[in-house]
């Protein structure tokens, strides 16, 4: 059974918060939200008060992601799911609630270094989402922001602390080969979304524990679109335009100006229940995403 959840938010910690600006402005089409109680500048893709919470710091990575339930009762069977599970559940304070817009809050760290927050009650922004650049917006109804993938050098705990302690269900999992690397990736739903979080057993050490965040969009076209802004703009493609072989999603990848990558897709197919599609898949990709330019790929 899913656990009536869906991804809020994602805390970011970047070095060059001008850069953000441009990056989320220009080429993803984001909306700027109002500056949180803490000082943190945010971005959104709906009509939620925020889905991005930026601070300006060395890490340039995720340092924190939000888990919304549904409702107040929704909320108290996650905290009460997790206690049994074992985590150290911490409350958030009248300040975290009022930081994040939320009703209610609690806080776990995670095996693969970035806390998670369950939480109520997102408030919402005060004007619609509506960006020229990405007509008819994103697809986040039931299904939260769009998902977050990290990497992590113990995937056995993480896949326990995902299902026991946040209550996902694997969706499906990846076993590939990535330039002679074996890369084995677990996907994990929580709603239609085919996956809102997936965890990587890295290969090799990153510096990076998120490797991209991804939102998608209502139209190919947009996804054509947004790939001709991040060209035009002079980013690393990370993996040009193509589908993946487990949710389908037509998209491509770019890096972001704090090195890990935002991926932009379109039409991934959802999650029906019961689910019983969760098998090895032994590829990324149908088709597509070639590794144009990042880190690993130099081109
Ligand atoms: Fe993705």
């Amino acid at each position: 059974m899913t656990a009536d959840l869906e991804v809020a938010y994602v805390g970011l910690e970047v070095a060059d918060l001008a850069a953000f600006e441009s990056f989320f402005t220009n080429v993803i089409g984001l909306v700027p939200g109002d500056t949180t109680a803490d000082g943190a500048v945010t971005w959104r893709n709906d009509d939620r008060a925020h889905r991005f919470i930026l601070t300006e710091g060395p890490a340039n990575d995720a340092v924190f992601v939000g888990f919304e339930a549904a409702s107040a009762e929704a909320f108290g069977r996650a905290v009460a799911r997790a206690r049994k599970a074992g985590a150290t559940v911490v409350e958030g304070t009248t300040s975290d609630l009022a930081a994040r817009r939320v009703d209610g809050l609690v806080r776990m760290e995670t095996p693969w270094g970035v806390p998670v927050e369950i939480v109520y009650g997102l408030a919402v922004a005060p004007s619609p989402y509506d960006s020229p650049l990405v007509p008819g917006g994103f697809l986040t109804k039931g299904q939260g922001f769009g998902h977050v993938v990290f990497v992590t050098d113990d995937l056995d705990s993480a896949d326990r602390f995902a299902r026991e302690v946040i209550g996902l269900v694997q969706s499906d999992w990846l076993e590939t080969d990535l330039g002679g690397l074996p890369l084995t990736v677990r996907f994990y739903h929580c709603n239609a979304r085919h996956h809102s979080l997936a965890i990587g057993a890295a290969p090799i050490p990153l510096p990076q524990k998120l490797h991209h965040v991804m939102v998608e969009t209502v139209s190919q076209d947009n996804v054509g679109s947004a790939f001709d802004r991040a060209w035009n703009a002079g980013l690393p493609i990370a993996n040009a335009l193509g589908k993946h072989d487990n949710d389908k999603m037509f998209s491509f990848y770019m890096v972001t100006p704090a090195g890990f990558q935002l991926e932009f897709g379109y039409g991934a197919r959802t999650i029906d229940e019961p689910w019983r599609d969760d098998r090895r898949y032994d590829r990324i990709s149908e088709w597509g995403h070639q590794p144009i330019a990042s880190p690993l790929h130099q081109s």
